[in-house]
């Protein structure tokens, strides 16, 4: 169990954290489930440089059963990919592509940390084919999944530790959405030992200001600016050479240059910034969950736009009543027909329109595409970062 001031921070080493979560209800998790609180979702956020740390979850007790067997038995098909909306396409597909636009030798040696299904396995053994492709992860039944996606890779079903694979012998370490989840010190460490000289690290990760559900989840640990990553990165000797800073998960590749670096300058620079976004997105969620509050307690009609974890937080923060739930609509073509809050989820239409206010459930980028698809009055709209003075009829 973690204790609140006891734990040091993973980036910067301090010892002291402002609590800017402190939730009793139900939380959620990245797979949108509900977990009640036998003990309550405390988040705190670093004095000195501003990362979010999970002091205390609900899932403490129970988190090595939660990847080894919940995790990922959850989703209904074995192919079955959230839809990254600012890419138009799979998240999978997104970090695919993305690592893929690199260059890679013709031969090589590839681990991959938290591999999941095997959907990058499987993806870049069709680009190099003779690759020695290696990929680890707890979760039993993701790793069934990706023995059949990817017969070539070489899966082992474990917790990761660094002492189990042989340093200075890997080409390519990848952790795509997996260090929000594991200490990133020890995990971004122990990749930078495994690589060759020049060798790359490939990192998918949610970045708090682009997914702010994030300070509700109850599986993730640790939440990030990208100046915490790039000053791990510099730490352990990781160069960046390219990122992709768009959506709710960022993609980074860092080349193994051993000119290792502990001023931390950039995020120096930006700590004091960093420290009052995190306060503010706290405040953010707070004032959303007072407008939809208000709107419940008048007996008014809300639509949910986009079933995921800000619908779910949302409403387990609100304690809002099936009834009044107007409808739940989404863009994704695997959710329709899908039971949430007791409506079935229903592709957009005009009849949204309809509802006494609609909830936009998506982080900034994903509000912005839904306002403009919409085309509703602002004062009907609901959202995490809306402008403070939006008159409701409530
Ligand atoms: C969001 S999934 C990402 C899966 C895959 N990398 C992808 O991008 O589709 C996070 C994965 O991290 C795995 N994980 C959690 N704790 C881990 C640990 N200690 N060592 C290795 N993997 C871990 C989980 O089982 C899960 O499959
Ligand atoms: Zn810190």
């Amino acid at each position: 169990m973690h204790l609140a001031q006891t734990q040091p921070c993973e980036i910067c080493g301090g010892m002291n954290w402002k609590i800017v979560v402190h939730n009793e209800k139900e939380s959620v998790c990245s797979g949108r489930e509900l977990v009640r609180n036998d003990q309550p979702l405390i988040k705190g956020m670093c004095e000195n440089c501003g990362m979010v740390y999970t002091l205390r979850s609900p899932l403490d007790q129970d988190l090595d059963k939660y990847y080894t067997q919940v995790y990922s038995s959850k989703l209904k098909t074995d192919n079955y990919d959230y839809v990254n909306f600012a890419k138009g396409k799979r998240f999978g597909q997104a970090v695919n592509d993305f690592v893929l636009g690199h260059e890679f030798p013709r031969q090589g040696r590839l681990l991959d940390i938290g591999c999941g299904k095997g959907f990058f396995e499987q993806a870049f053994i069709e680009k190099y084919p003779d690759w020695n492709v290696e990929g680890v992860d707890p979760s039993e039944r993701s790793i069934e999944i990706g023995r059949q996606l990817a017969p070539q890779a070489n899966f082992h079903c474990q917790n990761f530790r660094g002492e189990d694979f042989p340093d200075n012998q890997y080409d390519l370490v990848a952790m795509h959405t997996v260090l929000n989840r594991v200490p990133p010190r020890t995990f971004i460490g122990a990749g930078a030992d495994l690589l060759k000289r020049d060798g790359v690290m490939s990192i998918a990760i949610a970045m708090l200001p682009e997914a702010p559900f994030e300070l509700y989840f109850a599986d993730h640990h640790y939440m990030y600016h990208s100046q915490h990553l790039r000053a791990l990165a510099e730490e352990f000797g990781l160069e960046l050479v390219v990122s992709d800073e768009v959506g709710s998960i960022w993609r980074y590749l860092f080349r193994k240059s051993g000119k290792s670096t502990v001023q931390r300058e950039a995020l120096r620079r930006e700590s004091e910034r960093i420290k009052h976004d995190v306060l503010n997105y706290a405040l953010e969620w707070r004032r959303l969950f007072e407008r939809v509050t208000r709107l419940k307690d008048a007996g008014k009609r809300v639509a949910f736009y986009g079933a995921g974890t800000t619908m779910m937080i949302t409403l387990a923060q609100t304690e809002f009543p099936r009834e009044l739930v107007f409808g739940v609509y989404d863009d994704n073509t695997h959710k329709h027909g899908e039971e949430w809050w007791g409506t079935h989820v229903q592709p957009r239409s005009e009849e949204i329109s309809r509802a006494d206010a609609v909830v936009l459930c998506a982080g900034p980028s994903g509000v912005d595409v839904m306002k403009c698809d919409l085309m509703m009055p602002e004062e009907k709209l609901l959202y995490f970062g809306m402008p403070e003075i939006a008159a409701l009829n409530a």
